[in-house]
């Protein structure tokens, strides 16, 4: 198969960029590959909303940028910082028109909510699902264009370069370049090469390779591991996010429910299992400090009083607000026996966002040539050590944009590589069981929740590297000799996520942003990224 235009990942980064693409090239074919149903992305999980200069009477670009270098702790990019903030406001008003219903209040002007690190209120949201309401505009607007071609339950397995056609191709290889894709396409069960000019990777985030997440069960890393194999550049995988506030549901496995900080935003308060509203202790700006604050907070209260959960409260707001500004959470809550106007919420920290990935440069462009990056899979500078709330909708809006632009002033310079060999499966059997897998998933995910979490420290990290050893070894020599299947590639994609967290962990000798190791308490005096 050949595409002009192929983009892996049917979220918010994806589909705007396809939706730009299509538009503006009719004439040319545009792909959407997913892995599962084409809505079951962490886009649609978005609930507190989309961080935006809005109300320029109170706020300012200047008061968001400064917001977004304070939680980057030192290592945002600031021009990129200004590019985002400045650039945001015109794609809200764009997924605006395409469809997109934001609350508002009786006069007409947006409903803005305030969440942990905003100097002021400037989320726009859509109750608490956000992220249904902007899936469902986009993937709606995607089904009038008749250019795109978007086919769900099709595995990406690898990036195709010149390594496929037999040359040796190494992180200095000058000019890698990306030909297209080998996919495995779910319903047939055969392994397909797609060809194409320009991709864009827009797969995601990685929050499952820990044991409590609020990512659902697509987000397993398989961008960054791609590119990775390929040979291409990632950063700052050390700052993974996690989220303070996940509904605390004893055995639940895979996603957990997350409580939106617009909670606290609107005056949810955090107490301990004692009662005491402990925030305080921890930061002048209480329950509404940014992310990296609230849940060390969180998980040093957990420790010390040897609980699981801590609460949120939130008897003490109107009701009626409540229910009309998080219908969602209401119901949730009440499911499990939790009436939020009589008991408290128990909640705990969950992994949550990865500010790192495949590096870009500011127009979406990776280290490999026609493979731009786009949304949480990407590095692109914003968020530095610690992403502030709700900008990661807007970052995606933006780069995929950006990339847009670019990719259509290269696409006519850019040609289809016909030399590429069929996926080669010498020597692979059909899966005996499935045991091994389940179990080294299993291994994965604690050894990253206990030695690789909130609070880590440099035997932790020894430690968790020497027991990723292992699994890496026993999966490669599984992957050498059984056929693939999405839940192989899929383990082994978070080994390699979780190498690559832990090694830039052991590279950053310092405590900054979400990267809180106790050997060293301070930050250190020189900036940098960590880039392997
Ligand atoms: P996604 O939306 O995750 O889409 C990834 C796509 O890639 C999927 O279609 C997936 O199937 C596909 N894919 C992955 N691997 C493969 C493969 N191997 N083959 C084929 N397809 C593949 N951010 C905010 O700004 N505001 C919020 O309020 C907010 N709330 C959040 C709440 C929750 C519960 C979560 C989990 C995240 C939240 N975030 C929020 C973060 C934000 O939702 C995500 O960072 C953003 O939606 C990521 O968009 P994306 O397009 O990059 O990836
Ligand atoms: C939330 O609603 O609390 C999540 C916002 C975000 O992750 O940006």
């Amino acid at each position: 198969m050949q595409t002009d235009f192929l983009v892996i990942g049917s979220g918010i980064a994806g589909l705007t960029y396809a939706l730009k693409v299509a538009e503006q090239c009719p004439g040319k074919t545009i792909t959407i590959l997913t892995k599962a149903r084409s809505d079951e992305t962490n886009t649609k999980y978005a609930q507190g909303g989309i961080a935006g200069v809005m109300d320029f009477n109170q706020d300012s670009f200047t008061k968001h940028i400064e917001d977004t270098l304070i939680a980057g702790d030192g290592l945002c990019n600031p021009h990129i910082v200004e590019v985002v903030v400045k650039e945001g406001v015109e794609r809200i008003d764009e997924i605006i028109r395409w469809g997109a219903r934001f609350d508002k209040e009786p006069d007409g002007d947006f409903k803005l909510g305030k969440e942990g690190g905003h100097s002021e209120s400037r989320i726009l949201h859509h109750k608490d699902v956000t992220g249904e309401e902007m899936e469902r505009t986009l993937l709606e607007a995607i089904k009038k264009c008749n250019n795109i071609h978007l086919i769900s339950h099709c595995f990406v397995l690898d990036i195709i370069t010149q390594h496929h056609l037999g040359y040796l191709v190494t992180k200095s290889t000058p000019d890698i370049e990306c030909y297209g894709v080998y996919v495995l396409n779910l319903s047939t069960k055969k392994i397909e090469k797609i060809v194409a000019r320009i991709t864009l990777l827009a797969a995601g985030g990685n929050g499952q390779v820990y044991r409590s997440t609020t990512n659902p069960a697509i987000a397993t890393g398989d961008g960054v591991a791609m590119v990775y194999r390929a040979k291409g550049r990632i950063e700052n995988m050390e700052f993974i996010q996690f989220h303070p506030t996940a509904l605390y549901e004893p055995g639940v496995r895979g996603q957990s429910f997350l409580i939106t900080e617009a909670v606290r935003g609107d005056g949810g308060i955090l107490r301990n299992q004692a009662g005491e509203a402990f925030m305080e202790r921890y930061d002048a700006r209480k329950d509404l400090a940014p992310r990296d604050i609230v849940a060390r907070a969180i998980d040093s209260e957990m420790k010390i009083n040897g609980t699981e959960f801590v609460y949120l409260d939130c008897r003490h707001m109107d009701q009626d607000n409540f229910r009309e500004h998080f219908p969602n959470i209401y119901a949730k809550c009440l499911s499990i026996g939790v009436d939020v106007a009589k008991d408290m919420i128990p909640v705990s920290p969950a992994a949550h966002y990865s500010c790192g990935g495949v590096k870009t440069d500011e127009w979406g462009h990776t280290s490999i040539k026609n493979l731009f990056a786009s949304g949480e899979c990407a590095s692109t500078g914003l968020h530095g050590a610690n992403r502030l709330a709700s900008n990661s909708l807007l970052e995606a809006m933006v780069f995929s944009h950006r990339s847009y632009l670019k990719a259509v002033d290269q696409i006519n310079d850019t040609h289809f590589n016909t030399f590429i060999p069929d996926w080669n499966a010498a020597g692979t059997t059909a899966p005996g069981e499935m045991i091994l897998i389940t179990q080294s998933l299993k291994e994965l995910k604690l050894l990253m929740s206990d030695y690789v979490g909130i609070v880590r420290n440099n035997e932790r990290l020894r430690r968790a590297n020497r027991r990723l050893d292992l699994l890496h070894e026993e999966t490669e020599a599984l992957y050498q000799r059984t056929e693939v299947s999405p839940q192989l590639c899929e383990l082994r994609n978070m080994i390699t996520v979780a190498y690559l967290i832990v090694k830039s962990a052991e590279l950053r000798k310092e405590s900054r942003g979400l990267h809180f190791n106790t050997d060293y308490a301070q930050r250190g005096e020189i900036l940098q990224n960590t880039i392997l």
